[in-house]
């Protein structure tokens, strides 16, 4: 029997010494240690052995298992440094690494994120709705007539079931109301999409940034104090902020909005469209909900819609609105 243990024990340890490759180590080990490999034979035969001789050659047995797995874990270790080795082959580490190249945010998302974070100061939260939308909430919620300008073909991108590509993001007020008590104070923002030509100033598809504020007693004088106090943590306390007169069908009175600060260059620029909520916006919203919620002589409010890229091109000398959808990594990477 010790003849034995000693001979599994050499002949394991030659054929370790003369492995070449981590999977012949493996066979080894198999050979040696499965279920069906020598040790597990010497361990039977140990059982059969006379029992004053079992200690000694239970012991034999242990140096066996030690000394082999020792040897096998050596060596694999070993083996593995070499791979590595022939895979680093003269690798020189002196060399200069390649640089990676970071991304960074488009202007038109480093403008929304500022507009955000002042909104949400004011307490407005965001609310969302599609691109694609119902003629109802894009039009006629908004109090638009049939006839508008807006709604014809040459204007607007329907789709074949009468769905349109939204004009605006004031859906979004209807969205809200819809499904929202007041008061509500919120923001949405994405695209609107107008069938316009394409040029210097023109896409058909913008972004723009909407709000709005429904609850009890909301007056005109609430409208201006948030505008102003939006408009000047944008730009700058120094900024200067006109309302003029203008016409929306779903807000009355309606203003067009212009600022004139020093981040945007000299003069005057329009901006943003705002008003207090036609009564006939609440009349559609409480027939459409079924209930009174949104009745006129319950509540008021106002909503505003801000452009998105005439605001960035104003803010970062931006002559061609074209620039900002071609994705041109020349244009890009000067707002890293
Ligand atoms: N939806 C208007 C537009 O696209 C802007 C607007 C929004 C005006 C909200 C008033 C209130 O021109």
């Amino acid at each position: 029997m010790k003849s034995q243990i000693k001979r599994v024990q050499g002949k394991a340890l030659e054929e370790i010494a003369a492995a070449e490759s981590v999977s012949a180590l493996n066979e080894i080990r198999t050979r040696v240690f499965g279920r069906s490999g020598s040790f597990a034979l010497l361990n039977r035969l140990l059982k059969e052995t006379p029992e004053e001789e079992r200690p000694l050659f239970g012991r034999l047995l242990g140096d066996l298992r030690r000394i082999v797995t020792t040897s096998l874990k050596r060596k694999e270790s070993l083996l593995g440094k070499e791979g590595d080795q022939a895979v680093i082959g003269d690798l020189d580490l002196t060399l200069p690494g390649t640089a990676s190249e970071y991304g960074a945010a488009h202007p038109l998302t480093c403008l929304l994120n500022h507009a955000v974070a002042i909104l949400h100061r004011m307490g407005f939260s965001c609310a969302t709705g599609p691109d694609i939308e119902t003629e109802w909430r894009c039009f006629d919620a908004l109090n638009t007539p049939n006839d508008h300008p807006a709604r014809n073909e040459k204007n607007t991108f329907y789709l074949q079931d009468g769905r349109l590509l939204r004009t605006h993001t004031s859906t979004i007020q209807i969205r809200t109301m819809e499904r929202q008590l007041p008061p509500v104070r919120v923001f949405g923002s994405g695209a609107a999409y107008r069938r316009d030509e394409v040029n210097a100033t023109h896409l058909i598809q913008f972004h723009q940034l909407e709000g709005l504020y429904v609850s009890k007693d909301v007056t005109l004088a609430d409208l201006k104090g948030a505008i102003v106090f939006f408009f000047r943590e944008l730009f700058g306390q120094e900024a200067e902020i006109r309302f003029r007169p203008h016409f929306f069908p779903f807000t009355v009175p309606s203003y067009e909005i212009d600022v004139r600060a020093t981040v945007v260059g000299d003069g005057w620029l329009e901006l943003a469209g705002c008003g207090m909520i036609d009564p006939a916006v609440f009349e559609a919203v409480s027939t459409k909900r079924g209930d009174r919620a949104y009745s006129p002589e319950k509540v008021s409010g106002f909503a505003f819609g801000i452009g998105l890229e005439r605001l960035t091109m104003a803010l970062n000398g931006i002559a061609d609105i074209r620039l900002l959808t071609e994705n041109d990594i020349r244009f890009l990477s000067q707002f890293r």
